[in-house]
């Protein structure tokens, strides 16, 4: 299924939906459910009354509440993944008819606005599923282990005031901080390719979260201490190179991180590191 991306012609098309979203009106959840890790996926349908406003996650909730499919036989709940319901945390993310989305923000109206109209849902593919629509995103963890994405601190004495910062610095490390660990950018990275054995993340390519954030840790003045290790594995196998330059993930983004820009700043650091080693003979 093709990913459809938050252009400003996509969020005019939700907003249209929203605004002739009929109340009452019965629709037809179309799920890819999955049994557990390993096992083989299927589709299965609920037909489900919605009113306007209401999230992707009320629909689960109703159809936990009577799991009958379309054909009459009864099912088990489908099983997600949520923590906040309040586009904090990340961990709601799965594929709404072909948009990566949070489910806890996701309006039904924005995709399925009329009666007989269908929502499909699916959980993300770069990842491996545990059960249905929760899926196991350690490799997002994990990419941010390789970039040291931390304030490195070794006391728990209080240290003082901490270095200040200047506006701009400040600005630009504000807006890469919003990331919330979804992993929306990977679902659309054409270069994030599902690895599920764990031996293979520390070469396959990083993503472009983990990127955004050695920028930020890089920009802060106590994170910075770390920079050229976070530059050394930026330069490795599975770094900042094998981005592509697609541009999808800044597209799917729901907080608006700068990662392509974030991207071509730390690509910059990482040419000026090499030369700067190359100079040094390590
Ligand atoms: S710009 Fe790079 S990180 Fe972003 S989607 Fe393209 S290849 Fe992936
Ligand atoms: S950069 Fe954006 S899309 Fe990627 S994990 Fe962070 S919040 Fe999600
Ligand atoms: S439940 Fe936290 S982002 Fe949706």
């Amino acid at each position: 299924m093709t990913l459809a991306y938050a252009h400003e012609s996509t969020l005019e098309w939700r907003k249209a939906n929203r605004a002739k979203a009929v109340a009452g009106r019965t629709i037809t959840a179309k799920i890819k459910r999955c049994e557990g890790p390993g096992k083989p996926s299927r589709w299965e349908s609920f037909k489900v009354e919605v009113a306007p406003n209401e999230n992707v996650i009320s629909l689960l909730q109703k159809i936990a509440a009577n799991p009958v499919t379309t054909d009459g036989k009864t099912s088990t709940p489908v099983v997600w993944d949520s923590g906040c319901l309040e586009e904090v945390c990340g961990a709601c993310t799965m594929v709404i008819n072909g948009s990566v989305r949070q489910s806890c923000s996701c309006l039904i109206d924005e995709y399925a606005p009329r009666d007989g109209d269908t929502l499909t849902l699916e959980p993300m593919s770069k990842f491996p599923v545990i059960r249905d629509l929760w899926v196991d995103r350690a490799r997002l963890f994990h990419s941010l282990k390789r970039v040291n994405a931390w304030v490195p601190i070794d006391s728990t004495a209080s240290l003082g005031a901490g270095p200040r910062e200047d506006q701009d610095t400040q600005s630009t490390r504000y807006a890469i901080s919003e990331c919330m660990s979804c992993g929306c950018c990977l679902e659309a990275c054409p270069q994030f390719m599902l690895e599920p054995d764990a031996s293979e993340w520390d070469s396959a390519f990083i993503g472009a979260h983990a990127i955004a954030q050695a920028r930020l840790f890089n920009l802060h003045e106590t994170g910075k201490n770390l920079k050229d290790q976070r530059l050394d594995e930026l330069m490795g196998p599975g770094g900042v190179s094998d981005c592509g330059n697609a541009q999808n993930c800044v597209k799917v983004c729901p907080k608006g991180v700068p990662l392509t820009e974030s991207i071509a700043a730390v690509g910059r650091g990482v040419v000026l590191h090499s030369i700067a080693k190359f100079f040094r003979g390590k």
